[in-house]
């Protein structure tokens, strides 16, 4: 089967089911601020999936153009893609007919059912399916889908399969009754698309890859990561709407909302393993292979031959993630809304996208402007499905050059950096010593430097590095240096803290915007960042000074902070610590800093987290009143920080803590937004 044939198919079934067939809709969202880009069918749909009425009707079905970027560091196994097509079908519950075009889990799994093994269809083997459904969570106050369970129950009935339920994070033990597993929210419960919206308990499909191999016998969770099983469709009953206080609502109608990976369907048809294995992906890996001379191979035996034969799990990795990300950079930038890369929002994720490419294709050796090449085929694959690609193609070639250019200049003026660093780079012995540890004269400061003022990726820095190391052996004398595992993932550790210590702020806008977080982040995080201070001081006047901070994440939406604590705090105590934040928030208090040794800051009382080293001039944020002549006593908070800060508390608007729960032995974790 094609993978047209498969788009065409399911439409088709679920036209005949009553479904209107919908356009994909743009891969930028419209109007609204909480995602960058459109990354489930039932995204575009949001308005009614809340009520409003849709004018094609209340069956609805689609093939849609998803980017997601949540797992990109995925992307190179076999199954992660940065962008995919979702089939998808929809019925929009209305709560004002009784009866009516509307329905529910029954419909939606019993023609998941058909659709997937009957011979008209899909004709897949039922024997190959595994389920899974959602366990219920006391905590959200969510209930387990028992109706789900006895649904999927009758469809194996009929086909002569048992199916029984396996507990939770049992081991299969080649039981091959067990078809139906419960899971926890964090894979059963799916959405929102964004930070609120429509969400619901979900009933997952797998389809077994590899049945030669025998009966399971592991944990399901154990099959699924060991690549046993791949999971090609999802059916979310959307019953709640998660509100901006993080609370689930109940919705006035009920919904399905179900997606289906069409790269992922279209290669276990054909008896493939991996996402990659199509021809949605062939001519660009065989493009790949001819511009780096290198052969794609796959590990995993598929019961398929391969028509690659490969050169081993790196060379594969590079290419899937070249093929992957150029793919979804040609597809954003072919949108209809011309988005260009740049360094905020959706741009700095196109951005990404192509250096990532661009750097990976250094690593196969490849030494010319490329991504165009690649981008080329991607636009023959796809032009009669998605005509905006056709009409776009120069727009498409042009950027992904322009942009290539750009960072090709970027990495130039790194490597010169990097040549005047060399000095510093040379590894060291203690002269008088024969053997003993190398000692070096960098720091992973040094790295970081050259990543914060030139853009120089810290993995070039180390293929640099290793390059340099070699060439070393006859200068020192000390035989050939190579740079080992330890010292490059110290190096990486040292670099990782650095990026922590010098943008703490950046970093946490970045993430958030690759996720999918706001555009410009940058206002309310550093509000939130400032009343993490305000809160700290306010727990350790509420719940003691041995309080300290254990880690923090803060996004434009909300502020998460864990402390030592090892009770639960009760409901004064939390009202208490709200009202001493909102008092020194209506004080309308400055935010000041001073620079000072760091003994000095701790013997001033100081708090701090950050492994600051001694002997360093470190920045003491200091919030309080300062108009009186004894200032000392009117400092509400002074913490260790490199800021930035709001320049007054009264920029703050009004503190909440939402949340307050364990996050480990003897750590509380509180989330907390402001209004
Ligand atoms: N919205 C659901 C998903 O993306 C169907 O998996």
């Amino acid at each position: 089967m094609t993978a047209n044939e498969l788009r065409q198919l399911y439409l088709d079934f679920f036209k005949s089911k009553g479904h209107a067939i919908i356009p994909s809709a743009s891969l930028i969202p419209e109007n609204d601020p909480t995602a960058l880009f459109t990354t489930a069918g039932m995204h575009p749909l949001v308005p009614y999936l809340m009520g409003e009425k849709h004018p094609a009707g209340q069956r609805l079905v689609n093939c849609q153009k998803c980017i997601r970027t949540s797992d990109i560091d995925e992307v190179g196994d076999n199954r992660h893609l940065t962008f995919f097509e979702m089939l998808g079908n929809w019925s929009l519950g209305d709560p004002s007919t009784t009866f009516g075009a509307s329905y529910f889990k029954k419909e939606a799994i019993e023609w998941s059912w058909k659709f997937l093994f009957d011979k008209k269809w899909l004709g897949m083997d039922p024997q190959r399916l595994y389920v899974t459904v959602f366990m219920g969570d006391k905590e959200l106050g969510l209930a387990s889908d028992e109706k789900s369970i006895k649904i999927w129950q009758e469809c194996f009935k009929k086909n002569g399969i048992t199916a029984e339920v396996c507990p939770y994070n049992t081991s299969i033990g080649g039981n091959r009754n067990y078809r139906i597993f419960p899971l926890p929210a964090k894979d059963n419960f799916w959405g929102p698309a964004g930070a609120t919206g429509p969400c619901g308990p979900c009933t997952e499909m797998f389809y077994d890859v590899s049945p030669e191999k025998g009966a399971l016998r592991k944990t399901f969770d154990e099959e699924m990561n060991a690549f046993r099983v791949m999971e090609v469709w999802n059916d979310v009953f959307m019953e709640f709407n998660k509100n901006s206080a993080g609370q689930y609502e109940k919705l006035s109608a009920q919904n399905v909302d179900t997606g289906m990976g069409l790269e992922r369907t279209i290669s276990v048809l054909n008896g493939k393993q991996d996402a990659f294995e199509n021809e949605l992906f062939y001519p660009l890996i065989q493009k790949i292979e001819e511009l780096s001379g290198k052969k794609y191979g796959i590990k995993i035996t598929s019961p398929q031959p391969s028509p690659f034969e490969g050169e081993g799990e790196d060379v594969t990795r590079a290419m899937r993630v070249i093929a992957d990300h150029i793919k979804a950079a040609t597809f954003i930038l072919g949108d209809e809304k011309g988005l260009t890369p740049s360094n905020v929002g959706a741009g700095y994720v196109l951005r990404r996208l192509i250096r990532r490419a661009v750097r990976y294709g250094k690593q196969l050796g490849i030494n010319e402007i490329f991504t165009f090449k690649v981008a080329e085929e991607v636009i023959k694959i796809y032009q009669d499905i998605y005509a905006e690609l056709r009409k776009n193609k120069e727009f498409i070639v042009n950027q992904l050059v322009k942009e290539e250019e750009k960072f090709l200049e970027t990495l130039e003026k790194g490597l010169k950096e990097f040549e005047k660093m060399k000095p510093k780079f040379t590894p060291l012995r203690p002269p008088f010593k024969k053997s003993g540890p190398i000692e070096y004269g960098w720091s992973g400061d040094d790295l970081f430097n050259l990543y914060s003022t030139y853009g120089f990726p810290i993995e070039l820095s180390i293929e640099e590095m290793k390059k340099l190391y070699e060439t070393f052996k006859d200068e020192t004398g000390i035989g050939i240096v190579k740079l080992s595992k330890d010292d490059e993932e110290r190096i990486l550790h040292q670099f990782h803290e650095a990026l922590q210590e010098h943008q703490e702020l950046s970093r946490t806008a970045s993430a958030g915007m690759f996720k999918g977080g706001l555009a410009d982040a940058s206002e309310e995080t550093i509000k939130y960042h400032t009343a993490a201070h305000l809160m700290l001081a306010a727990l350790r006047k509420v719940l003691g000074e041995r309080v300290v901070q254990k880690g923090s994440n803060i996004t434009p939406e909300r502020l998460r902070f864990d402390f030592s604590h090892s009770e639960k705090m009760t409901a004064e105590q939390i009202k208490e610590v709200e009202n001493i934040v909102n008092e020194q928030i209506q004080k309308d208090l400055p935010v000041v800093y001073e620079e000072m040794m760091l003994d000095e800051a701790k013997a001033a009382g100081a708090m701090g987290v950050f492994e600051s080293k001694y002997g360093e001039k470190v920045k003491v944020y200091m919030i309080g009143d300062f108009s009186t002549s004894s200032k000392d006593n009117n400092i509400f908070s002074r913490e260790i920080c490199g800021g930035p800060h709001a320049q007054r508390t009264g920029m703050l608007g009004r503190f909440k803590i939402t949340k307050e729960e364990s996050s480990s032995a003897g750590v509380r974790r509180i989330k907390a937004t402001l209004d």
